[in-house]
């Protein structure tokens, strides 16, 4: 969103990373596993710290690093959280396991759409963070805001797609339905009834939702 050099010194201004978040780091970036970019991670956590949440559920664990971090920002929250890929699940609590934040994250391995009985089990949530395919973020959103807490804050990455949401030609097909989609979502959810939401442009865009 910004020019790369101002993005570069607001990125050497981030705090540091213990020892487990920065291995999941390079990780990440090694084997392409897309986890939520830095400056749009601090800019979550620092709004949690605000909202001071003690229950979160997170669609879209990857390899748990945001899950880490939420734990780590916020020593008492209790979060679950929902990954479809078996593979970075198990990856995951690995790493969870690692970072000694066990009773602090639950995982549920499958796909969202299919994964709302097991959610409302810890219902409701504070905070609901929204990290999963982006053309399914309506459903997403439809169905899992039915677990929020009155008051409570649904977080959204991804709003602004790497700012494609503005291109006026996306030669991929693919891309063009999925920005479609997006800005789909986008206009439903700053017009939504229930919620007042602000879409702020940091790191993918971040649009902030609070449940009146
Ligand atoms: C952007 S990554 C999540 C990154 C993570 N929140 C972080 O910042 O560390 C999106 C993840 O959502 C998972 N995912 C996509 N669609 C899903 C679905 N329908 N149900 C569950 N997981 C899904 C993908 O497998 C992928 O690992």
């Amino acid at each position: 969103m910004l020019d790369e050099k101002l993005q570069g010194y607001l990125d050497s201004l981030l705090p540091a990373r213990d020892g487990v978040l920065m291995k999941m780091e390079v990780y990440a970036k090694e084997h392409g596993v897309p986890i939520m970019e830095a400056a749009g991670i601090e800019a979550m956590l620092q709004i949690l710290r605000i909202q001071k949440p003690e229950t979160i559920l997170e669609v879209g664990t990857a390899i748990g690093y945001s899950a880490l971090r939420m734990a780590h920002a916020l020593p008492g929250v209790q979060i679950v959280t929902i990954e479809r890929d078996e593979e970075r699940l198990d990856l995951a609590k690995a790493y969870i396991k690692e970072a000694g934040k066990e009773s602090q994250i639950k995982t549920i391995h499958g796909d969202a759409l299919e994964t709302l009985a097991q959610a409302s089990q810890w219902a409701p949530y504070d905070t609901i963070f929204i990290d999963a395919a982006k053309g399914q973020y309506k459903r997403f959103f439809e169905m899992y805001s039915a677990l929020l807490r009155p008051g409570g804050m649904i977080i959204t990455d991804n709003v602004l797609f790497k700012g494609l949401v503005t291109a006026e030609e996306i030669e991929s097909k693919r891309i063009r339905n999925l920005v479609k989609k997006i800005d789909g979502f986008n206009h439903w959810l700053v017009s939504h009834p229930k919620f007042d939401t602000v879409i702020l442009p940091v790191g993918d865009g971040v649009a902030i939702s609070k449940l009146r």
